[in-house]
């Protein structure tokens, strides 16, 4: 019989990096009033940095900036724009340096998406959802960077890994995702003379987002989901927020144009055709599927 798998632990940034690598430092995050954004904005403020939460609604992002302040004991404003209106954008940014002075770190990470085959997907939805990633991607950028090559500061862009694939009924999502890992690309190479870095977080399944609860199928059994992940259980945000703080911190000041899959090695098994792990847990059984040299 096969032994048990081992399971991946669960560790907070704070665990590992020092309380105050952030001090001083402000981050503009776009979808922060929720998700994974939400949870990587609190890992940051955990290590002394100030925020500036965006998104569409403005009565989720004051509870969100309420909490994260509390929590945290760092300040964090909420600030009202769609990533897809440059001159909201702008006045978000104005906000942020009015308040705080400066910005250093930019996350790019408000993303729309749903499950459509492309036969069913009018040309506005397609537009909508490159819209808000690739679009919102850039029009953040182009609010942002003065400030943050002034800061020599960085940014982590939120992708996907859909687009490494032919991901059924993402058409829409892998577009727009390509695009944000080709901004990056660009960017990390452009402002790299500048003193900025750019990266990108490619989060695999990640339990308890709305991006999950939208995407995967009801019902669905999530204990078997999480067999079929080499690290032995489904992401969470926290392990998407400590990739994060990793980029920003110094431990990365040579490292940027990457993408970072933090998926647990998923990505590595879905050609894989042997029941997994049992397979190299109790390579016995599954001798009778391995034909034997001639
Ligand atoms: N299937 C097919 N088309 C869909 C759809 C679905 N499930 N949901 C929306 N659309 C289409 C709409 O019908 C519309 O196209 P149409 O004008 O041809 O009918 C188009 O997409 C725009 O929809 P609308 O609701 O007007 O856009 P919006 O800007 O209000 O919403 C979305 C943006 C569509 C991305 C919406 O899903 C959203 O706001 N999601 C919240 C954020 C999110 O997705 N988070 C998860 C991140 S992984």
């Amino acid at each position: 019989m096969a032994p048990a798998p081992y399971v991946a632990s669960r560790t907070t940034s704070t665990q590992v990096f020092k309380p105050d690598i952030f001090a001083g430092k402000v981050l503009f995050c776009t979808g922060g009033g929720s998700g994974i954004c939400r949870a990587m904005t609190e890992a940051m403020m955990r290590h002394g940095c100030k925020s500036a939460i965006v998104g569409r609604k403005i009565d989720r992002l004051t509870k969100a900036a309420q909490e994260l302040t509390e929590t945290t004991g760092q300040p964090c404003i909420p600030a009202q724009a769609d990533v897809r209106d440059p001159k909201a954008l702008a006045q978000a940014v104005k906000t942020t340096v009015e308040k705080f002075g400066r910005i250093d770190f930019v996350i790019c990470g408000a993303a729309g998406n749903f499950l459509a085959p492309i036969s069913g997907l009018s040309e506005n939805a397609f537009r909508t959802v490159m819209e808000i990633d690739t679009m919102g991607t850039y029009n953040t950028i182009k609010a942002t960077i003065m400030h943050v090559r002034k800061a020599k500061g960085a940014y982590v862009h939120v992708s996907a890994t859909l687009h490494h694939n032919g991901t059924p009924f993402q058409a829409h999502v892998s577009a727009a995702k390509a695009g944000v890992d080709a901004l990056s690309a660009v960017l990390a190479v452009e402002e790299g003379p500048h003193g900025v870095r750019s990266n990108v977080i490619a989060p695999g399944p990640i339990g308890g987002t709305e991006g999950m609860d939208r995407l995967s199928v009801r019902g669905s059994d999530s204990k078997q989901r999480s067999m079929m992940v080499p690290a032995g259980r489904m992401g969470d945000v926290e392990d998407i927020a400590n990739a994060a703080v990793f980029f920003f911190s110094d431990a990365a000041s040579y490292i940027t144009g990457q993408v970072l899959l933090v998926d647990g090695g998923w990505e590595h098994l879905r050609t894989m055709s042997l029941p997994y792990p049992e397979a190299v847990l109790d390579p016995e059984s599954v001798r009778k599927y391995i034909k034997p040299r001639m």
